[in-house]
């Protein structure tokens, strides 16, 4: 059987980009999980990505995989992709390079290093490319956006924006409470039926014609809202479970320290029976 898969960091300016990135230098321990290392994007670095997704942090199906949005929070963003016919030609970075500890402060949000850095990413893969629509998800991706469009104002504002409510909001807000789980994500998705209505008019390209008329989302997750994503987004030799499920991995321990040193891989019931 044959497999497709990503290549990885094989050309120039990604080479460059991961050979040297910002460290403890640029991001505190004490604020994001260092000792996992960086993880950088997901999707086509060939220039062939029509519109570019800034997401936040990766969590720890990401860092086993290493390539971002590959949870729940991907599969959703690949729903909103696909109403607009956009199946391949995207690309992903996260606003920062490691999965973040608690909160972050002001000032590591705005360090030169981290910054600067994070910018080079988005010019490499939109100054002289073809990007037709940029996606931020939540607050933190869609400062990130405005901080690069203050150093590109003519080249970003050749390009649609929109900046939507993070995917996995309504989990984190409503704590495991369930009508607040169910108001949150209702409202999530009227504000992402705004997104589609506002970037679809700039989607000139994309890789499946887009309806005639949106499909936009109703009340709560429908069948088909969330999409799976594509085996050629992953590094090679993946096992199938690894891209096709989710909550294989977690931070487990008996206290904090525990939880930060350690993530569980466990393979799914079915794959070893
Ligand atoms: N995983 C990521 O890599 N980024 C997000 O924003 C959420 C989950």
């Amino acid at each position: 059987m044959s497999h497709v898969f990503d290549p990885g960091y094989v050309a120039e300016p990604f080479l460059s980009l991961c050979a040297a990135y910002p460290e403890a230098d640029a991001y505190p321990a004490s604020q994001f999980r260092l000792e996992w290392g960086p993880i950088f994007h997901r999707g086509r670095l060939d220039g062939s990505a029509r519109m570019l997704v800034i997401g936040q942090d990766p969590a720890q199906h990401e860092t086993v995989v290493r390539r971002i949005l590959v949870g729940e929070a991907g599969r959703r963003v690949q729903g909103l992709l696909a109403k607009l016919g956009v199946t391949r030609s995207y690309v992903f970075i996260n606003t920062y390079l490691y999965s973040v500890y608690g909160s972050v402060k002001t000032k590591t949000r705005r360090n030169p290093t981290l910054v600067d850095y994070r910018n080079r990413w988005l010019d490499a893969l939109l100054v002289g490319r073809r990007v037709e629509a940029v996606l931020a998800l939540g607050q933190a991706a869609d400062e990130a956006w405005q901080l690069r469009k203050a150093t590109q104002p003519a080249q970003s504002a050749n390009i649609a924006y929109a900046a939507v409510t993070h995917p996995t909001q309504p989990e984190s807000f409503s704590k495991g409470d369930t009508t607040k789980l169910a108001a949150a994500t209702k409202k999530l998705l009227q504000n992402w039926n705004v997104a589609l209505q506002a970037v679809s008019p700039h989607i000139h390209h994309p890789d499946e014609p887009m309806p005639a008329t949106l499909h936009f989302y109703g009340d709560a997750w429908a069948d088909g809202d969330r999409v799976a994503i594509p085996e050629s987004d992953f590094p090679a030799g993946l096992p199938a479970w690894m891209h096709e499920q989710d909550g294989w991995a977690r931070r487990a321990g008996k206290d904090a320290l525990a939880k930060r040193r350690n993530i569980t891989i466990t393979a799914p019931r079915g794959v070893v029976a």
